[in-house]
């Protein structure tokens, strides 16, 4: 017989089991993340097919207020299109850039057509780079204004 104590064993076996509760979280977890994923990817798929947004909003450009002011755009408008723009653009045929035709089947709203003629973004597949232009914001409103009319009855633009 000897005086040392029996050695005292200690045993987890009574103690509960905690891995299937921290395996139900982490599977928990994982379908919460692969959940927020999938709305989120789905989200993008539908933004597929729908014009890419402009890298900088747009100011915000004001239509004519009346018959007058149409006028004096439209004729501005002209102008700067024969003078900047008419070496690549023309209404319906696709020359060094887009035709104002295909462009506004991308943009139909004045301040974007307006803002998207000086350039910013140069991404039109088959074309190159168009030049970064400087217009004022009347210089943009006579454009975009002159580019829309232009559209009547084509099937672009507001009509
Ligand atoms: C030297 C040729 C050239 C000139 C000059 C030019 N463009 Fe362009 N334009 C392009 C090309 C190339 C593209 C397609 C690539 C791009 O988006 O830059 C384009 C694209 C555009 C777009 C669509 C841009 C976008 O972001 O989707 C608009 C609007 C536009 N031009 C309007 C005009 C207007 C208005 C003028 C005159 C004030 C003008 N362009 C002068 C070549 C030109």
């Amino acid at each position: 017989m000897s005086d040392t104590p029996a050695k005292i064993e200690y045993s987890d076996k009574d103690k509960p089991n905690k891995t299937p509760i921290v395996l139900a979280v982490a599977v928990a977890i994982v379908a919460a993340v692969i959940s927020v994923w999938g709305i989120n990817s789905s989200t993008l798929m539908a933004g597929v097919n729908s014009p890419s947004p402009l890298p900088t909003p747009p100011a915000v450009l004001a239509a004519p207020s009346d018959k007058e002011e149409t006028d004096r755009l439209l004729s501005v408008g002209a102008t700067l299109h024969q003078q900047q723009c008419a070496g690549c653009h023309s209404i319906e045929a696709k020359l060094v850039g887009p035709s104002y035709l295909e462009i506004s089947t991308k943009y139909r709203d004045l301040s974007e057509i307006g803002f998207a003629s000086t350039h910013p973004k140069n991404d039109w597949d088959g074309y190159d780079d168009g030049p970064h232009l400087h217009l004022d914001k009347e210089q943009q409103r006579a454009i975009a204004v002159w580019i829309l009319s232009s559209m009547k009855g084509k099937g672009g633009g507001n009509d």
